[in-house]
């Protein structure tokens, strides 16, 4: 109702100015001319924290450049996608016909990606996705509107199996949310693992968000295997990592993953994540000027120190910026407006990285350890790694 009424007032405001001979171009224009910028992230629940995470990381990158996107205000919109994907088609059809957004930033869930995806294709508008790794959104469904700044889900595990075979784990249990996620990253685990000889003794899964581990932990102590590996986030891995030493697990059973398990949690799961190994296309301990400088400065804004979800809001900030002042604010020239997106490269605390044809980036895999509530780099598990993109066709 407020903001009906501040609208009205408003228009109201410059039919009375124009009647009157006093209608000032420039300003009327300037408040048409912002850009329109939406998230559509989790503000509650698992990934709450990556939300968060990830606008910080989009405001920071932009603010750096001077807070204007070619030289354009811009106004913000947000959403809560609770990472539900049932309300995932009626989120992202609230900011792109309701809100009227330029562009829609958003989210983490793979599950709710597919609903963002169904109303970007229809709609044309630009999606960033700044982490949700489904296959589909660079892959059979890909689309010249829709750029990943983040992985696939298959990335990070495909560098997965070689270091724990180097390690002499040869028997493994996977376990994970049964849910796209988790299914993608276990397809790039059992990829890399197998072709290294290792064998995969049993796959468990719990639904997403559970974290009801117990029953799960007593099979994997009854099943002894070498190692475990698993795909888990935010606040249900902080939970896995605390279980997994409760079962008696952590010096038994060394625990590997796909570094999002370690990743925003290591405060809240403490001690019980010393040792673990992981691969991800970030490390906190990243030993460049670049890494550094932008962990000195998030930490000064934001009272908190980055993660992978910060770097790949940065990232998304840092292509919206550049894209948008290659074709000097001009996005409604889409054609101009995708093709300056595709061939940014991105100098990302990360590494540099570039877009791969389906537009997801083709970069390093680091492989990591936890020490002291860091994510140590050891080395890289997988150099310019690309996704597939298998069935993706533009146009
Ligand atoms: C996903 O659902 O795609 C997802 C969620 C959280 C992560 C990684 C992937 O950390």
């Amino acid at each position: 109702m407020t903001t009906r009424r501040l609208v009205l007032t408003r228009s109201a405001a410059i039919v009375g100015a124009a009647s009157t001979g006093l209608l000032l171009p420039g300003i009327v224009r300037a408040q048409s001319n912002r850009v329109r910028v939406g998230f559509m992230l989790p503000y509650t629940g698992t990934f709450a924290q990556l939300g968060l995470a990830i606008e910080n990381g989009v405001r920071m990158a932009i603010d750096e450049k001077g807070g204007k996107l070619g030289g354009r205000e811009i106004e913000w919109f947000k959403v809560d996608d609770e990472s539900e994907p049932s309300k995932g088609v009626e989120n992202a059809t609230r900011l792109v016909q309701r809100d009227k957004v330029d562009v829609l930033i958003g989210t983490v869930h793979s599950g709710v990606q597919m609903g963002i995806q169904r109303v970007a294709r229809e709609s044309g508008v630009l999606s960033l996705i700044p982490n949700a790794g489904v296959h589909a959104a660079t892959r059979a469904l890909c689309a010249p509107n829709v750029f990943r700044t983040s992985f696939t889900n298959s990335q990070p595990t495909l560098a997965l199996g070689k270091p724990m075979m180097d390690a002499g784990h040869k028997r493994a249990v996977w376990i994970t949310w049964k849910y796209a996620a988790g299914d993608e990253a276990f397809e790039g685990f059992k990829d890399s693992y197998t072709k290294a000889g290792g064998t995969i003794v049993k796959e468990l899964g719990l639904p997403f968000p559970n974290v009801e581990f117990q029953a799960l932990l007593t099979e994997i102590a009854s099943l002894k295997p070498d190692a475990v590996a698993c795909f888990f986030a935010g606040g249900g891995a902080a939970k896995f990592i605390r279980d997994y030493a409760a079962a008696g697990l952590k010096d038994k059973i060394p625990l590997w993953g796909s570094g999002f398990l370690t990743e925003g949690v290591l405060d809240a799961a403490g001690p019980a994540a010393d040792g673990i190994m992981t691969t991800m296309h970030y490390a906190d301990s990243l030993d460049t000027p670049r890494n550094r400088q932008f962990r000195a400065a998030y930490a000064s804004s934001f009272k908190m120190q980055p993660d992978v979800y910060a770097v790949q809001g940065y990232d998304t900030g840092l292509l919206l910026s550049q894209g948008v002042a290659a074709v000097k604010g001009d996005i409604a020239n889409k054609q101009a407006f995708h093709k300056a997106l595709e061939s940014q490269t991105i100098d990302s605390p990360r590494g540099k990285w570039t877009m791969s044809k389906a537009h997801n980036p083709i970069q390093d895999i680091y492989l990591r350890r936890v020490e002291n509530k860091d994510n140590k780099v050891i080395g890289i598990a997988a150099k310019a790694l690309a996704d597939s993109g298998a069935g993706c066709r533009m146009g």
